[in-house]
């Protein structure tokens, strides 16, 4: 393959630089269209063939349903890892040692107290609040009551804010489920796991001991470790773009939190179980919400289905998937919800318009089956996401800050009115 490409603009050609990656994905270097061309720019709405970065983090192949972080395999990591060896591999770029991981849990349990004035914002929300909205107040909050910026040149400054996030964020996840229950807010025990302390933090009632279940345990790790990173999806680019601008860290992922929110991203865990329950009410009817959701005037989509990059199985679903049968097996829950899923399923995977466009199952499909039967609230599923995700976040928000890479600050194509002159309100 040549190392260049050859643009030609009014019979005038210009030669752009053609990048290959580590994985031998190609990308076309245009950082000179703008002057070589005297003013051309791209157009490229949702960003589906435009990179806004090189990143050594995450690697996706869509076509081969490849999903590595660092290199290492989502599968391996799944069965072989915890999530906190996973979130200091993403963000240091190595999996530590035990001597680096016991040094990194325990800076990040010096980290896990929450000022108590944070308990005044979070009183101040209605019960009735979205918890990710309440999530992404609290995290923005944070940065009131850790005002230093993050000096991203100093390897210290840098580690000590990505321990504080990751101690202080698990308190606000089970704070905003504590402030739904009505139940008083728990800080945990520094004795324990990270994911132990999540689970004990959000489901420990005020009057009785709390007791570890093995298999909630097994389950939240697993899924966390699914969840924490997707190279450059809408809130991972949301959080580079927010950072870009030397916003800081806490300030960063709270904007990543509200694009996560949304239906078609991360919120979409939570759209699914909900289109799961109105299905089975409607007497398990999936063929009404497949015509609906091939309905180009009907705005239902089926929800857990399609993906920007995987145009074959999300290889986090197949993961999950057979997570599902396994958590509500080991819990004894007969989910009806589950065998609801895998019916829409079969019929998604063998319907033309699904097989044509390359729908599949993505990650959301069944994570929410899994929640649910751990006893989640179906509003918490997103703020779980978000859980998962934070290592990511803060991996991508790091690489960005520490190669300086520039405000980020897209073009546009202009469609509006041409210039005109003030008319006086007497004459409109
Ligand atoms: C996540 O990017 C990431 O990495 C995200 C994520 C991560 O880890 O960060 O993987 C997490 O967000 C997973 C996706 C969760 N969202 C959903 O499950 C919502 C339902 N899915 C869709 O809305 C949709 O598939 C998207 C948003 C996920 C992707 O949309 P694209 O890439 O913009 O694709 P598109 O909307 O252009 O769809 C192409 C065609 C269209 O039909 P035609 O115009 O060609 O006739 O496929 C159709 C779409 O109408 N289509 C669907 C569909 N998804 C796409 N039709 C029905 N149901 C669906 N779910």
């Amino acid at each position: 393959m040549s190392d260049t490409a050859i643009l030609e603009i009014n019979g005038e050609k210009h030669e752009f630089p053609l990048i290959t990656g580590t994985e031998n994905e190609v990308a076309m270097d245009i950082k000179t269209l703008r002057s070589v061309t005297k003013g051309v720019t791209t157009l490229d709405p949702g960003y589906k063939n435009t990179g806004s970065c090189e990143s050594a983090i995450t690697f996706l192949d869509g076509e081969k349903g490849i999903l590595r972080y660092r290199g290492y395999s989502i599968e391996e990591l799944a069965e072989k890892a915890d999530f906190l060896e996973v979130s200091y591999l993403l963000i240091f770029g190595e999996l530590p040692n035990s001597e680096q991981l016991e040094k990194f849990h325990t800076d990040i349990k010096d980290q896990s107290i929450v000022d108590d004035d944070v308990k005044k914002i979070l009183d101040a929300f209605p019960k009735t609040a979205h918890p990710m909205g309440v999530l992404s107040s609290l995290t923005s909050a944070l940065t009131a009551f850790n005002p230093s910026c993050v000096n991203v040149d100093s390897k210290e400054d840098m580690y000590n804010s990505v321990v504080r996030i990751l101690g202080k964020f698990p308190v606000l996840v089970a704070w905003t489920m504590r402030k739904k229950q009505g139940l008083p807010l728990d800080y945990g025990d520094k004795k324990l796991g990270y994911v132990e302390n999540v689970l004990k933090m959000m489901f420990k009632k005020p009057n009785e001991d709390y007791v570890q279940n093995p298999i909630l345990i097994n389950a939240l790790d697993k899924l966390l470790i699914l969840h924490a990173d997707h190279e450059q999806n809408c809130s991972t680019s949301t959080v580079r773009i927010v950072g870009s601008s030397h916003a800081g860290l806490f300030a960063s992922i709270s904007a990543g939190i509200s694009a996560l929110w949304g239906p078609l991203h991360g919120g979409a865990n939570q759209a699914v179980l909900e289109m799961l329950e109105a299905i089975k009410e409607d007497g398990g009817d999936t063929k009404k919400y497949m015509a609906k959701a091939k309905d180009k005037n009907d705005p239902f989509r089926l929800m857990g289905f399609g993906h920007r990059v995987y145009k074959n199985f999300d290889p986090r679903a197949k993961i999950i998937k057979v997570a599902a049968d396994e958590v509500l097996g080991d819990l004894g829950v007969d989910d009806p919800i589950l065998d609801v899923a895998k019916g829409l399923e079969k019929e998604a995977l063998e319907d033309k318009y699904f097989v044509d466009r390359k729908l599949y199952p993505n990650v959301d499909f069944y994570s929410g089956i899994i929640y649910r039967g751990m006893g989640i609230p179906t509003d918490m599923f997103t703020v779980m996401f978000a859980l998962g995700r934070l290592p990511g976040w803060i991996a991508q928000w790091s690489e960005m800050r520490l190669k300086k890479e520039p405000i980020g600050r897209p073009r546009q194509l202009y469609i509006g009115e041409n210039e005109r002159a003030y008319k006086n309100i007497k004459k409109r």
